[in-house]
């Protein structure tokens, strides 16, 4: 069964208190929280002090997906905000594996996400040393994106590289999973789905999240 990383970023900002209830009450592993800097995506979302409060409402994960440029100047605010997992993006990074070794010794686990256009390939002299791999499945900055079906390539790419390098990161697929892909995306090798607008829009939210949760291999 998949691991299941609600967006806040389809939240109703309006009603958080009640939204965070509801991912408390539902079978959600992580909150998955987007952070969004305006340069390196054309929007701009929140930072550490929403995440902090993200933190005090909740007991599950919070995955924080940075899309910001220059991640090593902000991952110790986040890490003190509360975040467990700190991704960043390889396209953001010129020192990548430095970076990768900030976020551990500050004691998080280690994420890389890569842009659609980005290969998987970039990630081979470095897959041992992290936790997470987050495959964008829409250009990042919005949610409500239609999947990029060629993620689906890129998912069984990746999940060979670790597999052959003994990794154990896992898979997060971000951008446009539905109750209709997710099974395809489960069975191609993905370990985590984030949803945004299939949670956050659907009537009933808690049901929803069981049922991507319920997601096995097609
Ligand atoms: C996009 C974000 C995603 C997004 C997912 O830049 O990284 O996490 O909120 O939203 P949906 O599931 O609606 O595509
Ligand atoms: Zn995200």
């Amino acid at each position: 069964m998949p691991l299941i990383a609600p967006s806040l970023l389809s939240a109703n900002f309006l009603q958080l208190q009640k939204d965070c209830d509801m991912l408390n009450s539902s079978q959600a592993d992580w909150y998955h929280l987007d952070v969004m800097d305006g340069r390196f995506v054309p929007n701009i979302s929140f930072g550490p002090m929403l995440i902090n409060f993200f933190r005090k409402a909740t007991n599950k994960t919070c995955d924080v997906h940075l899309m910001i440029e220059e991640p090593e100047r902000y991952a110790e605010a986040f890490q003190q905000a509360g975040a467990d997992i700190i991704t960043i993006h390889a396209e953001a990074c010129t020192h990548l594996h430095r970076n990768i070794q900030q976020l551990k010794s500050l004691g998080v686990k280690a994420g890389i996400a890569l842009n659609p256009h980005t290969p998987v390939q970039v990630l081979s002299e470095i897959i041992r040393e992290i936790d997470l791999v987050c495959l964008m499945s829409v250009n990042p900055g919005f949610g409500g994106q239609q999947f990029i079906p060629h993620t689906l390539v890129k998912i069984r790419a990746l999940k060979e590289m670790i597999n052959n390098s003994g990794s154990t990161a896992l898979i997060e697929i971000d951008g446009g999973v539905t109750l209709e892909n997710a099974p395809s995306i489960v069975a191609a090798g993905a370990d985590v789905l984030v949803a945004g607008n299939t949670v956050f829009k659907a009537t009933d939210p808690v049901a929803t999240i069981a049922q991507l949760k319920k997601t096995s291999a097609a």
